[in-house]
């Protein structure tokens, strides 16, 4: 055989042994790609910025600011821990709570802080000690705890980015498009957590308006447009 000839037949065993890796490999199911949104006028508003905790913080994803305390922030870090800015600008490690995979964070009305950790679900972090408040719903396991908010009933509302993949695999979810993040409900009465709306492209803030009328979640994720 011609040394061109091998080469070539090479390069077919290659490319085929590739697409048949991809085929029964390929770690997603997409859907069609949906139209790209309507694109907006170009803005520099972000330019004039002032980071915050440059160089000292870990992925900071959320933050909480005490208005009543003068303008406190928290944060949390993929260090594990939750920390606080002084008004004057002065940042202290304030809670650890653990994990590499911590997001958002809300304040809970008896004193503790509700985290999201992506990995093990929603926690609770009180001084000296942190509690898994849940890591399954409805039997399924929560797989991407991202943002958290809790009701003036008690009612802890907080999404779930993806059904279908953790915290080191978003770019699948998204790549995906398949809309399986949820609002998850943590009712503290039973201790349980249920499904408040499913089929969210990757469900990511939760806000409360203010006079509690409704909830706000967003969804992160493109949307394809067979999914509804
Ligand atoms: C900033 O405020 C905190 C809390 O009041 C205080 O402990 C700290 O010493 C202050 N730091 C500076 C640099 O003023």
């Amino acid at each position: 055989m011609a040394p061109g000839g091998f080469f070539g037949t090479a390069a077919v065993a290659v490319v085929l042994s590739l697409a048949v890796h991809v085929a029964f490999h390929c770690p997603i199911q997409p859907l069609p790609s949906p139209p790209s949104p309507a694109r907006l006028p170009p803005n520099n508003l972000l330019q004039g910025l002032e980071k915050l905790g440059e160089g000292r913080l870990s992925g900071p994803e959320d933050v909480y600011i005490d208005a009543a305390a003068g303008g406190t922030l928290y944060t949390a870090t993929r260090d594990g821990w939750l920390q606080r800015m002084q008004p004057n600008g002065s940042w202290e490690q304030w809670r650890f709570v653990g994990g590499t995979d911590l997001l958002g964070i809300a304040p809970s009305a008896d004193g503790s802080m509700l985290v999201c950790d992506a990995h093990k679900g929603l926690l609770k972090a009180e001084e000296g000690r942190v509690t898994i408040l849940a890591s399954t719903v409805e039997g399924s396991t929560i797989r991407f705890a991202d943002a958290v908010i809790e009701a003036s009933d008690g009612a802890v509302y907080f999404s779930d980015g993806s059904a279908r993949f953790g915290f080191g695999e978003w770019f699948l979810d998204y790549l995906e498009a398949r809309p399986t993040g949820r609002l998850l409900k943590y009712d503290p009465g039973t201790g349980k957590a249920s499904v408040a709306l499913d089929n969210l492209a990757f469900a990511n803030g939760v806000a409360l308006s203010r006079d509690e009328a409704f909830l706000v979640v967003c969804e992160a994720g493109s949307d394809a447009p067979s999914c509804g």
